[in-house]
């Protein structure tokens, strides 16, 4: 079953909002399950994925799996994807659906690994900064597969592939999970230094386990997998999304209300936690949940760095969060080098934040007067959401696209909560003659 895309066009209002109060479920992790997703490629037979996200990359990876010949079965509203290889997968990714999620590249581990060889587009997603993707194709070649760039993406053959020594140049996710993948089914043993350890990785390699892989060390900086003739398909529930759950603790201590997040590993969050409570928030820890409550708010400095530091990905939500907070932060931004375009439009709202080089300057108290956003990518765009609950009059967020790929169904899971928050066409809304 397929499933419509969601209307581009569409707009956020957001205004000024009571303190956030009630319960917020959150779902499976976006960048596990599309990782999961591309993981199936390995095994003949039915891979049975539960906990998946209603977010509307998933739809656009099950695009590209059915492309290279497998049968999907989405059912985002019960949270399962199904998807069956009966035969050898197409080794050829479709190109207009891989332009369209960064996640694609995630094709390209498991198809060499399966097939020998993958032609695949160059990826598209978040407009962060230069996404390069030659760790991977390093990793791979290392491994014995020769790689050939065209105009429009790379194709990549190994009629042998092989265990090899890798050092990573930066624990990036994407190369640590492609080489994983390519190595579960290579001759001999793959030992990977300087590993990326997020949780996102660890989840992927507790499915391969399950596969039959033999994988040591997933979560340190050296990962060690011992090549298998083949893997076998099988269940696996998603692991909890860490930066949407992180998204609605900052959301909780902004509007000095109190959430209580279900589904949630806490011990996933751990930097993230230990700023929102040095900015003041008081966060208490369940098994599967978090509280998150506020009053007055402190500034704190903060430094993104690859998993167990601060997540890139939280960036933009406690740049909003801080500009609340009585005194002057610091954020430093280490993964991504275009990740402060969020701060052009957030200076619109009145956010006082100076740029230089990859640090900000956070001071607050800013009084937030609503504008119009645009041109943000998906965690810039949950942002902007999040300052408009704080902001004096109307916020409109465009390009929600970019929110529907992270965010499930944001406006009724945000309204139950007391948020002032609405989708509506574009064609609705008078925008300012500056922003029409
Ligand atoms: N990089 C290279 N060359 C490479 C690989 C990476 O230069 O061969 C650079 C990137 O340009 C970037 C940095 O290394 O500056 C980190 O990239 P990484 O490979 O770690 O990230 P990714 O796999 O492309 C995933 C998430 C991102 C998240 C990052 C970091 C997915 C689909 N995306 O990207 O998620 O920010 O890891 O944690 O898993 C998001 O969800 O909003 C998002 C952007």
């Amino acid at each position: 079953m397929g499933t419509s895309p969601t209307p581009s066009d569409d707009v956020f209002v957001v205004r000024r909002s009571a303190p956030l109060s009630g319960t917020i479920r959150v779902p499976g992790a976006k960048n596990s399950v599309l990782k999961l997703m591309a993981a199936s490629i390995l095994a003949p037979g039915e891979t049975v994925l539960s906990n998946v996200p209603a977010i509307a990359d998933v739809p656009v990876m099950a695009d590209i799996l059915r492309g290279l010949g497998a049968d999907v079965d989405l059912d985002l509203a019960g949270g399962v994807c199904t998807i069956v290889f009966d035969d050898e997968p197409d080794w050829h990714a479709p190109a207009d659906a891989v332009s369209r999620i960064r996640a694609s590249i995630s094709c390209l581990g498991p198809l060499v690994g399966r097939v020998r060889r993958c032609r695949i587009a160059l990826p598209g997603g978040d407009d962060i900064g230069k996404r390069g993707i030659e760790m991977h194709l390093e990793g791979l070649e290392a491994m014995g597969a020769t790689v050939v760039q065209h105009a429009d993406g790379v194709e990549v053959r190994a009629e042998e592939l092989h265990g090899a020594q890798i050092t990573l140049d930066f624990p990036s996710v994407g190369a640590t999970e492609n080489l994983v993948m390519a190595a579960t089914v290579a001759e001999g043993r793959t030992i990977i230094d300087n590993a990326a350890r997020e949780p996102e990785i660890q989840d992927l390699c507790g499915f391969l386990v399950e596969m039959g892989a033999r994988i040591e060390g997933a979560g340190d900086p050296r990962i060690e997998v011992e090549g298998v003739p083949g893997l076998t398909a099988v269940s696996w529930r998603t692991c909890p999304d860490r930066i949407e759950a992180g998204t609605w603790a900052v959301a909780a201590a902004l509007t000095r209300g109190d959430l209580l997040l279900e589904n949630v590993r806490p011990g996933d969050l751990t930097m993230p936690l230990m700023k929102l409570r040095a900015a003041g928030a008081v966060v208490e820890e369940g098994a599967d949940t978090l509280r998150v409550k506020a009053e007055d708010l402190e500034p704190v400095n903060f430094v993104t760095l690859p998993y167990p530091g601060f997540p890139t990905d939280m960036q933009p939500q406690f740049m909003v969060l801080l500009s609340q907070a009585q005194g002057t932060s610091m954020c430093t931004e280490n993964v991504f080098e275009s990740r402060f375009s969020f701060v052009e439009q957030f200076r619109k709202m009145g956010a006082d934040i100076e740029i230089d080089g990859h640090h900000a300057l956070i001071r607050g108290v800013s009084p937030l007067r609503g504008a119009v956003l645009d041109g943000l990518d998906v965690r810039a765009g949950a942002a902007g959401v999040l300052a408009g609950l704080v902001a004096e009059g109307e916020t409109i967020v465009r390009d929600v696209h970019h929110v529907d790929r992270g965010y499930a169904d944001v406006v009724p899971r945000l309204r139950s909560v007391g948020a002032d928050v609405e989708r509506v066409p574009a064609s609705d809304v008078e925008l300012p003659a500056s922003d029409a």
